[in-house]
């Protein structure tokens, strides 16, 4: 069977840019190998879909090619998004950071996007495997997508078949797979906003300290963010760990010596000026620090750093160790907690091989690449799926 745009990848990316090309009046197959479609979209923002954000821009995302994502967040912004939520008539509300959640349920998105696809008159395949791809030459220059349910043609081939986190809900490498199989580089895939995992020993001796949770500012090279960590039995968590995570896996790329995650546990204090206010203190440290950190996690650190004296009885060099740590308190974590416990890859199809403006394939016309699979992966905070709709609908107006 022939179509103009065959997708492959139901997803966030996919449904958009289906639903835009058969807009257009493309004839489009979307095919996806789940027995239910959009179900990242469903347990997203713990079922409430943080479907974008009031601010974004190519800052908040990561990729080996800082500036790829420009282009498409200008054709297609979260105003535009937004837009459609509205029409729509879905309600959200707007959490910190200007972070947009549906009041009700991430299934009104996963509805608005089928009857896109419906009204623009998309084939919805599913579930069916995709059992392989090739491209004719010459006078048919067509790609053939070989399925489960039998081979279907089409000019424009889009992947949208996301990363590698959540893997329970059918994430695959298909996407990178097939980009190397058409000779496209592939930034090698790793698990982001992701909980960081701690060496036995680490691990062990911050022990006493697990289960708080602290207001805190989170730092790596250039990158920090001020939200709340959690210490937990199997290393550290929280929105200020997860956005962290995903720069600390970055300088894998680097290679070179690993470096710590910064902890800067009085991001509102300058901790050396505030020290120096009480430096004739009587008090012991602890007590002190009680005033502006949790009790429990105040003892139990500065037992763990053995800085339990009054604070008159420390030495000026103590005090300023004393303050250093605390503005940057160093963990090196021995790696993440893995694509179970992430919400995205970072890595993925490099987008250096791919146009900024289409998101079609350089040296293989009629390839287009859209979502997560490629080298662009968002902060928390409704970012990824803002690149899955701009994405998607970039390509959909291309393919
Ligand atoms: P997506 O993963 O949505 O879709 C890929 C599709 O391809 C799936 O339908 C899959 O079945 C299909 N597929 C895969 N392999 C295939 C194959 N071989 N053959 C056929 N089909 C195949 N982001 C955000 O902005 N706000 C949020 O609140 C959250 N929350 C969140 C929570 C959790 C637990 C996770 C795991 C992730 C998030 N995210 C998020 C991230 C967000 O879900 C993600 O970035 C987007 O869904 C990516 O959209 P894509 O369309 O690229 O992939």
């Amino acid at each position: 069977m022939n179509f103009d745009v065959i997708v492959i990848g139901a997803g966030a990316a996919g449904m958009m840019c289906a639903a835009q090309a058969g807009l257009r009046g493309r004839r489009v197959l979307l095919v996806d190998h789940a027995v239910k479609i959009g179900e990242r979209i469903r347990i997203s923002g713990g079922g409430r879909c943080n479907f974008t954000n009031r601010n974004v821009s190519a800052d908040n995302y990561l990729s080996q090619n800082r500036h790829f994502s420009r282009s498409a967040l200008s054709q297609f912004t979260q105003h535009d998004f937004l837009a459609i939520v509205n029409a729509r008539g879905i309600r959200y509300h707007e959490r910190d950071h200007g972070q947009l959640f549906c009041d009700d349920s991430a299934r009104d998105i996963i509805d608005m996007l089928k009857d896109a696809c419906d009204d623009a008159q998309v084939q919805l395949v599913h579930p069916c495997k995709v059992l392989g791809v090739q491209k004719g030459e010459e006078f048919d220059r067509r790609f053939v997508v070989d399925t489960e349910q039998g081979a279907f043609r089409c000019e424009s081939l889009v992947i949208a078949t996301g990363g590698l986190a959540a893997p329970a809900i059918g994430a695959t490498p298909f996407g990178y797979k097939l980009a190397e199989q058409f000779g496209i580089p592939v930034i090698a895939p790793k698990p982001a906003l992701v909980p960081l995992a701690l060496a036995p020993e680490t691990l062990e001796k911050l022990k006493p300290l697990a289960g708080n949770t602290l207001d805190a500012r989170t730092e790596f090279g250039s990158a920090a963010f001020r939200e709340n960590v959690l210490l937990t039995h199997r290393g550290l968590s929280g929105p200020a760990i997860l956005q962290i995570s995903s720069y600390w896996q970055m300088q894998e790329y680097e290679g070179g010596k690993k470096h710590p995650v910064d902890i800067d546990l009085l991001p509102d204090l300058n901790a050396a000026d505030w020290l120096a206010e009480h430096r004739r203190s009587k008090q012991a440290l602890p007590m002190l620090l009680a005033e502006k950190l949790p009790k429990k996690f105040a003892q139990e650190w500065c037992a763990l750093m053995g800085w339990e004296k009054p604070v008159n009885e420390f030495s000026n060099r103590d005090i300023e160790n004393i303050a250093a740590a605390l503005q940057a308190w160093p963990i090196m974590p021995s790696g993440t907690l893995g694509y179970n416990k992430a919400e995205v890859t970072l890595g993925g199809v490099d987008t250096g091989a791919l146009s900024s403006k289409t998101m079609e394939a350089k040296a293989v016309p009629g390839l287009f690449f859209v979502g997560e699979v490629m080298d662009v992966t968002g902060w928390l905070g409704g970012y990824n799926f803002q690149w899955a709709w701009s994405s998607g609908w970039v390509a959909g107006q291309y393919a």
